[in-house]
């Protein structure tokens, strides 16, 4: 696998299992259009025009971010890997290279009625983005690491009751509503979409990220603020 420079180090071999799935190596998994990597120097300004965005930035607790902001943001991206061995790949079109956005696993933000022991995916992709189905696409896989290679039980996504977009995506996954929550810093209240590990699935290889924390601890502010 290459390291790009800026990758962040993230611990892990060649799934053992399903080779029809995704094919995951170091820190990157390959879904059919999509390459979800390490972040690296290059992204830096798609990223920040796709925070700047407020068509895309309108569900998102932050509202849109200034270059500042985004580049914050892309600081906190990076550490998760480092801190927690999981996060948000940087999502690369492998058609033609473009910038796609982000998906993955980060720990919940904020303790709330049935997310013990969860992670919470999430995603966001460039306006020009949106309609291919990458958003699901990616996090399909990203699911697939979150049961088989982490081994957590349940995964939620945090997603503001307006944002249909969102909803659709989690429809797809098979996510369902469990409840509501309040996120702290708007005040909004949020639908709580959860999916959990299926029964099928042999969690008994969790050695392919090593330094994963079984049980993140909620913790304060998230990296892509549920929306
Ligand atoms: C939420 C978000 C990621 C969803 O993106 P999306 O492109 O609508 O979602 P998907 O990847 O599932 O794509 C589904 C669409 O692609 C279409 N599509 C086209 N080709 C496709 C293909 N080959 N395979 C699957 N779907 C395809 C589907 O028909 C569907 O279209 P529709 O919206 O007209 O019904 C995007 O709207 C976004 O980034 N929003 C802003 C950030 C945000 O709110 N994040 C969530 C916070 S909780």
């Amino acid at each position: 696998m290459e390291r790009e420079p800026d990758a962040a180090p993230v611990a892990g071999a060649p799934h053992p299992g399903d080779p029809a799935g995704p094919r995951r190596s170091r820190v990157e998994l390959v879904t059919d259009r999509l390459r979800m990597r390490a972040w690296r120097a290059g992204d830096r300004a798609p990223f920040a025009a796709m925070n700047a965005d407020p068509r895309v930035m309108r569900h998102i607790g932050s509202g849109p971010l200034d270059a500042v902001g985004s580049d914050g943001l892309r600081s906190r991206l990076r550490s998760e890997w480092s801190r927690a061995g999981h996060g948000l790949w940087a999502l690369e079109r492998r058609d033609d290279g473009a910038f796609a956005g982000f998906c993955g696993l980060t720990a919940v933000p904020f303790g709330t009625r049935g997310t013990a022991g969860a992670l919470e995916v999430g995603w966001r992709l460039p306006r020009a983005q949106w309609g291919h189905g990458f958003a699901t696409e990616a996090a399909r896989a990203a699911l697939d690491v979150a049961w088989s290679a982490l081994g957590v039980a349940s995964v939620v996504a945090l997603v503001h009751p307006d944002n249909a977009r969102s909803l659709a995506v989690g429809e797809r996954l098979g996510m369902r509503v469990v409840g509501t929550t309040l996120h702290p810093p708007t005040g909004w209240r949020v639908l709580v979409l959860r999916a959990d590990r299926p029964d099928d699935v042999d969690a008994s290889f969790q050695h392919d990220l090593p330094n994963v924390r079984a049980d993140p601890p909620p913790r304060r502010g998230s990296p892509h603020e549920p929306g």
